[in-house]
Order: C-alpha cells, then structure tokens, then sequence
C-alpha cells in the first residue's frame, strides 16, 4: 500500500517535469540562433522597411517556431492583386491597404475601396476640389482603416472636436495644433460615452454614469472602483498594470502619482468630499435618483420636471448655464462665464432656444491666437466669417461650407443681417 503511494506520486512528478520542460524551455535565449543557422529564413518582402506611398506593410510575429524570423505583412494599395483567401486556396501572404477590400473579379482579385460614408465624403470633397468649388478653410475628411470617419476632425486654424465613427461631433475640444493634436488626442472616453448612451440608452430610469473624461474627450487619469482609485491608460481606460493605490476612506485622491491638478475640474469639491470620487453634477443626479426611488415606495410618481439633470462626460453640468436673471450664457469647463454672451428668454426666444455656446467655446480656448471666428452674441457661430478681405459660409461648428467671396452678397448663407445675427 505504501509502497504503490510513493509510486504514484514518483510518476506524477516525472510527468509534471516532463511537460514543463516541453512547453517553456523551447523557446529560450539562443533557441533562434540556431534555429536560423539551421533552418534559416525567408528574406521578408521590402514592404516594411520602405513604407512609402506605394510600398507598405505591418511587421508581425512570424508564423514559425519561436517567431524567429523577421515577417513583414505586405498591404496591397488600391487596384493591385489581392487573395481573399478561404479553404483550400492557400496561405494569403498580404491584404489590402487601410480602406480597401479585395474583390473578386473576373479574373483576378483585386483591392478596392471600401464603400462607406466617410469615403462618400472624401469622394465629394474631391471631386469639388477638382471643380474648383472648394473653399481655403475646408479640410479633406478622414477615415479611418476601415472606412469610418476619423475620431476626431479638424477646422483649419481653429480647433478640432472629437467625433463618432459615423460622422457626429462628439464631446472634447483642443486648439488645433497639427501633428501635437494628433498625438495627444484620442477621443476613446467620448467615443465610450457615445457607445453607452446608444446601448443603454433611454431604456434605464436614471443616468448610467460613465467613466470620467478630460475636456479633450481623452480618459481621465484616475479611476475610483468604490473607495480605491487607481491610475488608468488615459488613451484606453485601462487601470495600469502595476497601478499604485488609494484608499479615499483613508487618504485624498491628490496623492495618486498621476494625480493632475490641472486635469481636476472639481479640486475644491473634492476637498469638501474627500472620500468620494464625484462631482457636483453627479452628486445632484445621485440625489434626485433617491427621491425618486423614495417618492416610488411611497406609491407616487415624481416626475422630475421631465427628466434628470444630464452631466457631460467630464462630469460637469454642461456649457451653458442659468444666472439669476434668467439668462443663458456660456461657460467653461470650470463653470466661469465666457465673454458677456447670453440671451434671453422673454427679448429673443428664437436666441435662446437655438444657443449652443459652440463658437463661444472656440473662441474661449483659442484664447490670445490672431484671427479668431466671430460669435453671435448668444455664443452660436456667426454664419459668415470674414477673413483677410474674404468672407464664407460657416456651419454650426465654425466649418467652412462653401467657396469664400469678396462680396458677402454673393454668399449662400447671406442674409442682411448678417452681422448681428
Ligand atoms: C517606393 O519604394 C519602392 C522601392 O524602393 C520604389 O520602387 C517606388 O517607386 C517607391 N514609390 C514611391 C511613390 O516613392
């Protein structure tokens, strides 16, 4: 009996050396050395190492033992020969560019462009451009890898705005600095709330809140799950690996590494709420949700003046706001009137109805920059913006429309009172 127990055990330990030295020790330090001076590899297509307007590739992992050798997965560009792979048709060495598919033709495959709007877009600023229509201040649209609209879009000397894959202006605004723009804005946290409110939608009863975003639609650097915050990926949300923690019970957010005062819109709120991670537009919604849950125990329906207070994605009321006579105006981020823009109800409903603060907002963070668009006085932007001796037709958000005139008469979007709007 005891002799068959220490059998067993003997065996099990064998076998357990046997399979860890089968799967980890293979590919150790040296294994491709001589690999390579055995086996050798493929020269890999010169793609990669180009990568110029008609030579680009992706360098991956290469599909043998130990990914030793160098691989280079070359894209097709439009019009030339494509595989599209499939059972029995081989291993597909390459595939079509960014926006292009491969389609079959009549006798050989070849790599198209993929039909979207985004490229319906492109296709129209094109061929306007080709017609001389297009106007100094316009900018080509830009898509994506596969088709959809950028995530972000750009007003020449102006600012660039996040947006959704379909083509929406979305939440988060930056100056528009070119290739530092690039960069710096990713637009994932604005492009997540956007996601959350078309899956959950209208169909819950009280705001979901979504993860806190920076004015540039970027994550914010700090994630709290209850009373622990935690550092994430301002790109991806993602809390770091590694991540230093805070206990909020115990300690105040602004230890946290990654802690940026700059970034904290609420810096005094959070001194006067130190053990919870908020914001006073949240802390509103959160209270008018236990009213209403409570007036619903009660047997009563409290119908909040039609709804809860919304909150922007960075967590903030909004852009506009109320003062005590009545009147709109626009804000920033940290609450503070921008400029002496306003209207008012009961002197010009139509002003206050249609007020979005949009070129207020432009304005505001292009701060002490030349050549700043005109507002309305209500903060919209002015539908005709002059510059250097000519003038054009701008859209709700500052985006130039059509061809520039000398003559503003000549313009579609002329009216004679133009500007006062
Ligand atoms: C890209 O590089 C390849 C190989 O060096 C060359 O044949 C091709 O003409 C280049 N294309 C452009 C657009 O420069």
């Amino acid at each position: 009996m005891a002799a068959s127990f220490k059998l067993s055990i003997c065996f099990l330990f064998s076998l357990f050396c046997f399979v860890y030295n089968d799967s980890t020790i293979l590919c150790e330090v040296g294994f491709c050395r001589t690999y390579l001076h055995e086996t050798g590899c493929t020269t890999p297509p010169i793609h990669c190492t180009v990568n110029n307007a008609t030579h680009q590739g992706i360098n991956l992992l290469s599909p043998t033992v130990c990914n030793c050798c160098d691989y280079c997965m070359p894209l097709y560009g439009e019009g030339e020969h494509c595989s599209r792979g499939g059972p029995g048709t081989g291993t597909t060495v390459g595939r079509c560019g960014d926006g292009l598919y491969c389609q079959q033709g009549e006798e050989d495959d070849v790599c198209v462009r993929m039909k979207s709007d985004c490229h319906t877009a492109q296709d129209k600023y094109d061929e306007r451009e080709r017609n001389g229509e297009l106007g100094a201040m316009e900018a080509r649209p830009r898509c994506d890898g596969k088709g959809k609209f950028y995530k972000f879009e750009c007003v020449p000397a102006q600012t660039c705005f996040c947006q959704s894959d379909d083509g929406r202006r979305l939440f988060g605004e930056v100056l528009n600095l070119g290739v530092i723009t690039e960069k710096s804005m990713h637009c994932g946290c604005s492009r997540f709330h956007d996601l959350m409110r078309s899956i959950i939608g209208k169909s819950v009863p009280a705001p979901v809140v979504g993860p806190r975003c920076t004015t540039d639609g970027n994550f914010f650097p700090i994630r709290c799950i209850n009373n622990i915050c935690y550092c994430v990926d301002k790109v991806t949300g993602i809390i770091e690996k590694d991540s230093p923690t805070i206990d909020l019970e115990r300690q105040s957010i602004t230890q946290l590494p990654c802690y940026d005062k700059d970034l904290d819109l609420f810096a005094e709120f959070d001194q006067e709420h130190p053990s919870t991670f908020q914001s006073p537009c949240l802390l509103n919604q959160e209270r008018i949700a236990e009213e209403i849950l409570d007036s619903e125990e009660d047997e009563f329906d409290l119908d909040y003046f039609g709804g809860f207070p919304e909150c922007l994605p960075d967590w903030t009321y909004g852009r506009i706001a109320v003062n005590s006579a009545g009147q709109k105006v626009c804000i920033d981020e940290r609450g503070r009137q921008i400029e002496n823009y306003h209207a008012d109800r009961k002197t010009d409903p139509a002003s206050f109805n249609n007020m979005d603060c949009k070129c207020a907002q432009t304005t505001n963070i292009m701060g002490d920059l030349p050549e700043k668009p005109i507002c309305c006085k209500n903060g919209n932007f002015r539908r005709i913006q002059c510059r250097r001796g000519m003038c054009r037709c701008v859209d709700s958000d500052g985006k130039q429309t059509e061809k520039e005139m000398a003559d503003v008469t000549k313009l579609s979007c002329y009216t004679s009172d133009w500007k006062t709007c």
